[in-house]
């Protein structure tokens, strides 16, 4: 351990602001005291208000209200990777197939349009903010279909952020088009970006590589289906992820203990993936019922179905050899320079 990670500075409490390895999340962003401490730091309750849910010792936060309002109480610089997953703004009285019948596209209020200047402006909002949460060579990845994700990518670019990839997430699945005048909508787009242009981000990429049979990951992924059954025992969110993305981002851009913050949590997809991945994350939601949801599903799903696989997988891949780690590191600094 390095001097500084054995004395850190007043207020630190855990890796996620300036790596010192310790447990609690909401403590390490709000400057309170965590459990051991507790009666001898004097409380900062003026920054972060008290989480909705904190599950396995802290590792897993989840505040409730509008992101807009809780990303600027957290503190700068302060996280790894993030997640978002954000309105689609799809439910505008279409049309769509579910289960075999004719339903209107109606997600909750959540997700209407505001119109282009007020989708573009809200963008603008919530980027801005988690931009400025992110560390310097962290990341964040956004989902979209066409009806957001151009905006996002406009966004990304106009406040500096350099974008790495656009990931192309192929539905196994996808609900025919009813009106046949278009091709069936069949994949959302997820764009990777970088908090600035000298960003050094992360990318694991000989785990990637091994998930991928020993073939270099491609940017198309197929082989990510839609949630399973028993990721919606307690109900579901009308528009969940599936575990196996949120496990398989986490895998490619963090390292264990990495903080990650997802501001439109949902159903807590990320959160969980997080813990299956031994990662410590933050949800923002604004409805009490999905907070709720959430919680059900932490408590089951990351409880009883305990670690990941692919967190095994990637244990593996680091304990490789230092002549595969060396091969791996010539690699990665061929892709920075390159760039
Ligand atoms: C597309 S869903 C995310 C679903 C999530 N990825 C999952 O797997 O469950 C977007 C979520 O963001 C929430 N939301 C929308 N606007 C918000 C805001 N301004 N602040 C916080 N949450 C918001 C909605 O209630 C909804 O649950």
């Amino acid at each position: 351990m390095s001097e500084d990670a054995k004395n850190p500075p007043a207020g630190c409490r855990g890796r996620g602001v300036c790596g010192h390895a310790e447990t609690d999340v909401h403590a390490c962003l709000s400057g309170l005291p965590t459990g051991r401490q507790v009666g001898k730091v004097v409380a900062n309750t003026a920054t972060t208000p008290p989480p909705y849910f904190k599950g396995e010792a802290g590792r897993f936060v989840l505040y409730r209200g509008d992101c807009l309002e809780l990303m600027p109480l957290l503190p700068e610089a302060s996280f790894d990777l993030i997640f978002a997953d954000p309105p689609y703004f799809l439910s505008n009285g279409g049309i769509t197939c579910q289960a075999g019948k004719m339903v209107s596209v109606n997600k909750g209020k959540w997700d209407r349009s505001m119109g282009f200047a007020g989708n573009y402006a809200f963008t603008t909002d919530w980027i801005s903010r988690c931009r400025r949460l992110l560390k310097p060579n962290g990341t964040m990845f956004v989902s979209g279909t066409s009806h957001i994700i151009h905006i996002v990518g406009a966004v990304m670019d106009e406040l500096g952020l350099k974008i790495l990839n656009d990931i192309t997430w192929v539905k196994p699945n996808p609900p025919p088009n009813l009106s046949c005048r278009y091709f069936t909508h069949a994949a959302e787009t997820i764009l990777w970006a970088g908090r600035d242009k000298k960003c050094r981000h992360k990318f694991n990429y000989p785990l990637m590589k091994r998930i991928n049979g020993g073939k270099q990951m491609k940017s198309v992924w197929t082989d990510i289906e839609t949630p399973r059954r028993d990721e919606k025992v307690f109900g579901k969110h009308p528009t969940q992820k599936p575990l196996s993305l949120l496990e398989r981002i986490i895998a490619a851009a963090s390292d264990e203990d990495d903080l990650i913050l997802d501001p439109f949590s949902g159903s807590a997809t990320t959160g969980i993936a997080a813990a299956r991945m031994n990662r410590r994350s933050v949800g923002l939601e604004m409805e009490t019922e999905f907070l709720e949801l959430s919680k059900k599903r932490f408590e089951r799903e990351y409880l009883e179905a305990g670690y990941s696989p692919l967190l095994d997988y990637e244990r593996q891949a680091n304990a490789d050899t230092s002549k595969q780690k060396n091969a791996a590191g010539k690699v990665s600094s061929r892709l920075f320079s390159n760039t």
